[in-house]
This record gives structure tokens, sequence and C-alpha cells, in this order.
């Protein structure tokens, strides 16, 4: 960043590091930063674990780090882990440096896949590493490339070292040799670049440049950029005059920086950007192909900072449980006319004849995302009369899968950002198949990606463990099978009955977080257990693994969710009278083959607690405990049955003292393979 007005480092020290917490949900293994030091090199702080530890140690060297010193113009960068190679210390935390004097430092989200090969070449060359990470080669790498080509410029240097680079990354970099300059790149991995300015833009626009011929430009020769008209002026039109009134904010996704700015640029892979030290704005590209466009949109955020926060509640996950009534109904506003009982998906309103002509309908997702898709199968299979296929997306890149010109092809992500989903979107892209996104995250990767899609609209999601992204990636899926069968006659009644459902849905939810004291009754009873079970089947069944997913995230407790056909094929051998066991039998088409599957836990001794029906006493006599969630539509159930498993796997947690907002070992935003 440059400034608006001189800061003090404090201030500057301090913005990162709150930067860092509104990131902390992609990863809190450890934190770091570095920032001019008061001897014109660069410091380097470094803390294990959250990035509350970072804030204390910055705290205790306060006289050391000159907090009062005030700068004209400066460039910090902080990073928040999520360990992908090496273990989480101090060494192995970000900026990674060139050598000891910190010449080069950089961040790096993402996954070098090549690194042992850099990192041979680079000891060859007398270079020695003091981290496990792939990240510190690209570190290496700059320095070396520095003696080997000392005129070049800040940007071309890392130009240089990207071309060497396989994988997925977004870097940043800052150099005792640029002060004043940062330099950020990506390929793969998300990076939006905030523009905070005193006076308003003179344009929406940012032109892109071609390195190779700007590289002409750099040396005062004649540049003729082909195929980019710019003019000079246009080029230059971030600099703002003379008075570098521009702060410039570089971050893996914008809730690091909205409470700065709300203009903002997503930056395309292959892009590399730059802030000189006179405050000029530009973004190059190695390769311009003819069809990528020739500028980048200056965006306006509508997030609002209260919409990231925690408000009342204390932790994250707890309150996106509790917004769940206001959540789906943001999922539906605009899309469903409750009186004419039609339903319009914008996103896709131009791509409906293809759809509708396809051979068949591919679900692809990871983790919840997964489940949301495994729990509207049966809808889409029944209102568009198409197979249709659920994928996990490593899994469907591992087979290779076959995909076809005609196929339709969803993938359903909150983060927008998920590596397997976003690769499983380039395969089948590259086959011609259509692809449609269905996010919670404006202008991620999969948004932009995909032929056309759909929002979630969830609202921005903190807590690790996805919750009301699940209840909304379902109605999303339940819009468009609403919207496939919108002309078939017999559909009709059965359309009818799902939209009268959806309207009834957020008083229902609130119905059933009512039960919360009750949950929390409960988990008593269970949170020093080993193990939990969760059975059920046809609608729910994707209830069994979304709430067991929702216990091993957060309260590192095993449980399994098991489909209760199967009972009788192993899961039985596990019952006894010390097995907690939770049952969803609701009164549906299945609901008779539920009270079996009861039945036979019962008679094996376990001491099952039901979630069923409001007011449904039968399969209750052979419960020990009971949830009663109101009725609704089979097909809408999973959408009341999954929130007492939420709310369960919360209390668990908190009364393991574990940490609900962010689990061990998981991230929420798992940009690599
Ligand atoms: C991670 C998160 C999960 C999430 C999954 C898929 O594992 O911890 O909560 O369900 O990724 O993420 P996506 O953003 O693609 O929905």
């Amino acid at each position: 960043l440059n400034f608006l007005t001189p800061r003090k480092r404090e201030e500057i020290l301090e913005l990162l590091i709150q930067g860092l917490e509104r990131l902390e949900y992609r990863g809190y293994d450890s934190a770091g930063l570095a920032v001019d030091s008061a001897n014109q090199g660069i410091d380097l702080l470094k803390q294990p674990g959250k990035v509350k530890n970072l804030r204390e140690e910055i705290k205790s060297l306060k006289n050391q780090l000159n907090f009062e010193q005030v700068l004209d113009v400066h460039i910090g960068i902080a990073h928040t882990r999520w360990a992908t190679h090496g273990v989480p210390s101090k060494v192995n935390t970000h900026p990674h440096r060139s050598n000891e004097d910190n010449e080069f430092v950089v961040v790096h989200n993402g996954i070098i896949t090549n690194y042992k090969d850099v990192k041979q070449f680079l000891m060859k060359k007398g270079y020695s590493f003091e981290s496990e990470t792939d990240t510190e080669v690209i570190a290496k790498m700059i320095g070396h490339l520095r003696e080997l080509h000392p005129i070049f410029s800040f940007r071309e240097l890392v130009e240089h070292v990207i071309q060497h680079l396989e994988g997925a990354f977004a870097l940043c970099f800052k150099s005792v040799h640029f002060p004043g300059e940062v330099v950020v790149a990506r390929r793969g991995s998300p990076l939006v670049v905030g523009i905070k300015t005193k006076n308003k833009l003179n344009s929406d626009y940012v032109p892109v440049f071609n390195s190779r011929e700007n590289r002409i430009h750099d040396n005062d020769m004649k540049a003729t950029r082909s195929g980019l008209s710019r003019s000079d002026s246009d080029a230059e039109f971030l600099s703002l005059g003379e008075n570098k009134e521009v702060e410039y904010f570089f971050a893996s996704d914008a809730s690091a920086i909205i409470e700065h700015t709300d203009r903002v640029i997503y930056l395309l892979d292959e892009d590399v950007a730059s802030v000189n030290n006179d405050g000029i704005f530009r973004i190059h590209r190695m390769k311009q192909n003819h069809d990528d466009p020739l500028n980048r949109e200056i965006t306006t955020l509508k997030m609002e900072i209260q919409q990231i926060m925690k408000g009342n509640y204390s932790t994250f996950m707890q309150k996106e449980i509790f917004e769940q009534p206001e959540s789906v109904f943001n999922t539906m506003r605009g899309r469903i006319n409750f009186d004419n009982e039609t339903v319009v998906l914008g996103g896709l309103k131009d791509h409906m004849n293809e759809i509708r002509r396809c051979r068949r309908l591919l679900l692809i997702a990871c983790g919840t995302s997964y489940h949301s898709t495994i729990a509207t199968r049966q809808l889409l299979e029944e209102l568009t009369e198409l197979p249709v296929m659920v994928d996990l997306a490593s899994d469907f890149l591992d087979r290779n899968t076959p995909i076809f010109r005609d196929d339709i092809c969803f993938f359903i992500s909150q983060s927008g950002e998920t590596a397997d989903t976003l690769m499983a979107l380039r395969y089948c892209k590259q086959h011609g198949a259509l692809s449609v996104g269905f996010t919670n995250t404006v202008g991620s990767s999969i948004c932009r990606e995909s032929d056309c899609g759909v929002h979630i609209n969830a609202g921005p999601e903190i807590g690790v463990a996805s919750t009301k992204a699940y209840t909304s990636q379902m109605i999303s899926l339940i819009l468009f099978a609403l919207m496939m069968s919108e002309d078939r006659v017999s559909a009709q009644p059965r359309r009818s009955e799902i939209i009268q459902g959806l309207h009834k849905l957020p008083d229902q939810i609130k119905e059933v977080l009512k039960l919360d004291d009750k949950i929390k009754e409960i988990s008593k009873q269970i949170y020093d257990k080993k193990s939990l079970l969760v059975l059920g089947r046809g609608h729910n069944f994707a209830t069994c693994l979304e709430g067991a997913l929702k216990v091993k995230e957060i309260t590192y407790m095993h449980s399994e969710g098991i489909m209760a056909g199967e009972l009788k094929h192993g899961p039985l051998a596990l019952v006894d009278k010390g097995m907690p066991i939770i049952m969803i039998c609701i009164r549906d088409g299945v609901f008779s083959k539920c009270m079996n599957a009861l039945q036979q836990v019962t008679a094996r001794e376990g001491q099952p607690i039901l979630i069923c029906t409001k007011g449904d006493i039968e399969p209750q006599q052979f419960a020990s405990m009971v949830f009663e969630v109101p009725h609704t539509v089979d097909c809408l159930s999973g959408l009341l049955t999954v929130i007492p498993l939420q709310m369960l796997s919360y209390h668990v947690a908190v009364l393991k003292g574990c940490n609900v907002d962010c689990p061990r070992n998981l991230a929420k935003s798992v940009t690599v393979e």
C-alpha cells in the first residue's frame, strides 16, 4: 500500500494484523508479516498458532519496533498459514526470505508442485534452505535471479520467477532493493486488489499490459502495444497525480480489506500487478491471448462489515446456524413467485434450452457442498427426469470421468475457490460441457470461470464448519429442479406443494432453532463418548452424512453417517447400549423402513436419539430422547432435520473445549489439491 496520509508504524502493523484476522478462516496454523525496519532493512515477525499470538508478540516488541515512527510510503505483507508442506512452526511461517538479510520476502497462498526440482536446482547453486515449505524456493529463486540480472525491474524479476513455477499460487513480494514497491502474481489462487482514494476514480477499468512489449517501454524506447490500444495517460490513470493519494490492498479475498475500501479488482490467472514507488498501479500479463480481456473492471463490493462480524454470538458458527431463517429466505428472494408459483434463476435463464436438452446432469463438489448434492439428487431426478450423477471432485478427477458436449456440469462450492472443484470445472469445460457454478462468493474463481451460474446468497460464511451455506445450496438446487419442471403438466401438483413448503420454511427453521436448550442438555450426555452414529435414508441420508461431518469436524469425535438400508450389512455390529445413535425417522416415503431400522437398533439394546416429525408418537416409543421438527414436504425435510445436528455438534464442541470456528487441521477454503 501507499498512503493517503502518513501513518504511524503502529497503525501499519495493526492494519496488517486486522487483515489477517479477517482471513483467519483460510488458515490458522501460524501467522507472520514483513515491514520496513528502522534501518532500511526488512523486519520479519512470525508466530506459530493463531494470529492472536502474532499480535501479542508485536505488542511485546513495542519499543523495538518503533511504534511511533511516522512513514509516508510503506509496503507491508502478511500471511496466515494452513500447512501443506512442513509442520506449523516459526521457521515454516511466511513470509519467506531470499537470504538472511531479508533482501526479498514473499507470502504465498497455494501449492508449488515442482518445488523439489526448483529446490534441487538452487541447492546445486549453493543456496541453503531454512524451512520445509514449498514457498521458500520462490524467495530463494528471486534472490538468485536478481544476482543474474541486477538491472531487472522488480516486476521483471517476479515474472521470471513464476516462469519456473508449477502449481497454484497467489504471491506477494516485497524487497529492500525496491522500497515502496510491491509486486503480486496469481495463477490458480484468488487475489483481489482494493483501491482507496480521496478522489473519485476517473475510470472503472484498469488497462492490461503485455509484459514483453512493455519491457521495451520501460527502457524508454517507443512502445507499440499491438493489440492493446492504450494511451500512456490511460495507463497511468491510477497514479492519481503527484500526491500518491491512494492506498492499495492485496488480499486473498475481500473480507480482509472491506473495512478500508469497497472498490476492488479481481485479478485473473497469469496477471502480475505492481505498485511502484510513485504509487502507479499496473497489471501486466506474460502472454495476452486474443480472447483475454484488455482490462480489469473496478467493481464496488456490496459486502457490509457487520455481515462478517460475530454480533451477539460467541462464535461465527453459532451465528450462522441461527441466521438460517434469513439466509434461506435470501436464497429464494426474487426467484420464487409464491402467487403464480413460478421460479426464475436469472443466471441460468439464457441457458435453459441447452440445459433441458442435455444428456445428463453432473453435480460435482467437496465436503458439505457435496452433501447438498446428495440431499437433492432424488428431487432432481424426479423433476428433471434426467440421469443425475453426483461426484466428489477429487474422485471425479481421479477417474478421468468421461464427459460429453451435451452434459451439464454443476459445481457447488461455498467459497468458489476449492481447488479440486475448480479443476473439475476446467476439466469439464475442456471436454465441451456446459459448466454451471453454484457459489456463495461473488467474484470467486468458480463464479468467473463457469459458463453461467447461481449465487446462493447465504451471506458470508466464516465458521469453517459449513452450516447456512448447506441449506442455501440445497434450496438453490431445489429451485433449479422447480425451474426445469415448469412446463410439465403432470409435475404441477408436486411443484406446488414444494413451493408452498418453501414459503413456510423460514418460520419452521425458527421453530427448530428453539430446540437449542434441549440439545445443549442432551450434548452433556454424549460429549465424552468415543463415537456417534447417525442413521437415516431417502431424502435424509444426506442429513446423516452432513450431521456426522459436523460432529467430526468440530468435536474431533469419530462419527459416521449411515444409510439405514445398509444397517444389516455391517454397522449393526457396532450397536450396543453404550453407542450413541441418532436416528432420523420422518413421515415420508421411507418411514416404515426407518421404523424397521429403529426396532433393529433397540432390539440390540441401542438407545437411539430420535429426530422425527412433530407430534408423531409411533417412533417415539422406541427412543431414549426425541427432537421433533415441523412437518414439511418430504424433499424439504432435510432442511429442517440437519439443524438439530448442527446445534448438537456445536454444543458438544463447546463442552469439549474445542475451537468451534477454527477446528484443528482444517481450513474454510481449501485452495490446494
Ligand atoms: C473445506 C471446508 C468445508 C467445505 C469444503 C468444500 O473442507 O472446511 O466446510 O464444505 O471445503 O468447500 P466449498 O467452499 O467448495 O464449499
